[in-house]
């Protein structure tokens, strides 16, 4: 580990004579954490924190979150400078290679990219094995996982430079999936990938476009589009990353680790809250019925969650949901939406939910979907894209953790222990004897 320790603190077991001492590492910026691993070794017991609220899992330089104050930076960059004057690739760089890239090597890096981004021609073919209505996220994990089988000479995790092609790849492919997936749902022709077009560009070519005529893809919509990816982009240990993590401290490639975050992605209470908020909104239907929601909300034994908000980190407004919400605005305007009225009913619900004692004691304020929902929907995007584009831009973080964890010397297989509630060791009775 990099930080030093300047103090400790010394558990000592009651009733026994043994106890060690615990380093405090200190973080850059933000809490500190306890060095355990000598733990168990010296005191013979293990940490118990299901969900992980309290335990650093890595060390990392990528990404930093403090929740109380609502701040988030990649690499030092706070996510509001980054969101107003960069664009996705090159923040793709940054969160890659640690640093903003110099006219030179951002065009080097661009070109890396974007020249990977057509698939082996025989994943077309992967594609007409699913049904037509199948989840985009389903897709997508089945044909990401499946690119280990066609890449077969970026499998080498120990050699870095397998590591940056198998990089590139993913990032430039994913787009590419995300858009055949919707095509084959709706039946149209895949639309192979424009390389002079931007990288958020070429995904609503990719998404819009059919053979049949010329498609110019509206560029405020493309700055929106890139906006989203860049939000999305990285945001520290969350369960998706710590997925990828996990899978990829066995060894495993970095397509199948991949797959495996698209999969931890999935879930409402993760990437899935995007199209959950639609869906709420929707059976809510009108603001005289928030109230009533609400209620429902509170009542513990409903379990019914008020989707797009709260966040086991933030405890104040995600700073994504401010952007979010500014980019909606905007957005609609462009597309000559006087009146939206889910976002109405979004705002609405904020406000009240704000101002509710449920919320405001548990520190609950929106976070990053509670507004994406409505501007991809007003983009065109229908509900079931709405996490496989979220997976889209999560890709460059969780590439980037990835490469990150593997060049780390501290890193080990990932393997979490337990306490044992269970039966103690018993014999085992014939069924005949079993009473
Ligand atoms: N609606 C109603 N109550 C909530 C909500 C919510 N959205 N979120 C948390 N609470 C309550 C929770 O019931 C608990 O109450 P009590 O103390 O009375 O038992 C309290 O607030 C603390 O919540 P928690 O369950 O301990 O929080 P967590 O850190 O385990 O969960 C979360 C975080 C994001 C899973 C949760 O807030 C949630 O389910 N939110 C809705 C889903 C959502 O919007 N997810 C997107 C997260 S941001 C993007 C991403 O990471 O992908």
């Amino acid at each position: 580990m990099s930080g030093s320790a300047k103090r400790s603190v010394t558990i000592t077991l009651d009733g026994s004579n043994k106890s060690v001492s615990i380093p405090l590492i200190e973080a850059t910026v933000g809490t500190p954490v306890f060095d355990i691993r000598k733990l168990y070794g010296d005191l013979g017991v293990f940490t118990y924190d299901p969900g992980y609220g309290g335990t650093a899992a890595c060390e990392s330089k990528i990404t930093y979150i403090d929740g109380d104050e609502g701040i988030l930076l990649y690499r030092g960059y706070p996510i509001e400078q980054l969101a107003e004057k960069s664009t996705f690739l090159e923040v793709c760089y940054l969160l890659m290679e640690g640093a903003l890239p110099t006219a030179t090597q951002f065009k080097d890096f661009e070109l890396g990219v974007m020249r990977h981004t057509m698939l082996h021609e025989q994943i077309r073919e992967f594609f007409n094995g699913f049904r037509r209505d199948a989840h985009p996220m389903a897709v997508m994990c089945g044909v990401v996982g499946a690119l280990s089988a066609f890449y077969h000479d970026s499998l080498d995790i120990h050699d870095p430079a397998s590591r940056t092609i198998s990089a590139f790849r993913l990032i430039a492919k994913i787009p590419t999936i995300a858009a055949w997936a919707y095509k084959y749902n709706c039946g149209q022709p895949f639309m192979y990938p424009q390389n002079d077009l931007g990288y958020a560009e070429n995904f609503l070519y990719m998404f819009h476009a059919v053979p049949a005529e010329p498609y110019k893809v509206n560029p405020i919509l493309a700055r929106a589009m890139d906006l989203i990816m860049i939000l999305h982009a990285d945001h520290e240990q969350n369960a998706s990353t710590s997925t990828v993590r996990l899978a990829g401290s066995t060894g495993a490639n970095p397509f199948a680790c991949i797959a495996a975050g698209i999969a931890s992605l999935w879930g409402p209470a993760h990437g899935g809250a995007n199209e959950a908020v639609l869906k709420m909104l929707a059976e809510i239907g009108h603001v005289k019925n928030i109230t009533g929601f609400l209620s429902e909300v509170k009542d513990k034994g409903s379990h019914t969650k008020l989707m797009g908000f709260g966040h086991r980190v933030y405890k104040n407004y995600d700073p994504r949901a401010k952007i979010i919400q500014k980019a909606c605005h905007e957005v609609l305007s462009e597309l000559g939406i006087k009146d939206d009225p889910l976002l109405d009913l979004a705002m609405e619900l904020e406000k009240i939910a704000l101002n509710d004692k449920y919320f405001v004691d548990r520190k609950l304020y929106p976070n990053v979907d509670f507004y994406s929902g409505i501007i991809l929907k007003a983009m065109g995007f229908p509900t079931s894209m709405f996490t496989a584009l979220f997976a889209v831009s999560r890709t460059v973080g969780w590439i980037s953790q990835w490469q990150e964890m593997i060049a780390d010397p501290e890193q080990r297989i990932g393997r979490p222990r337990q306490i044992y509630t269970g039966a103690p060791q018993r014999d085992y009775v014939p069924i005949s004897t079993r009473g």
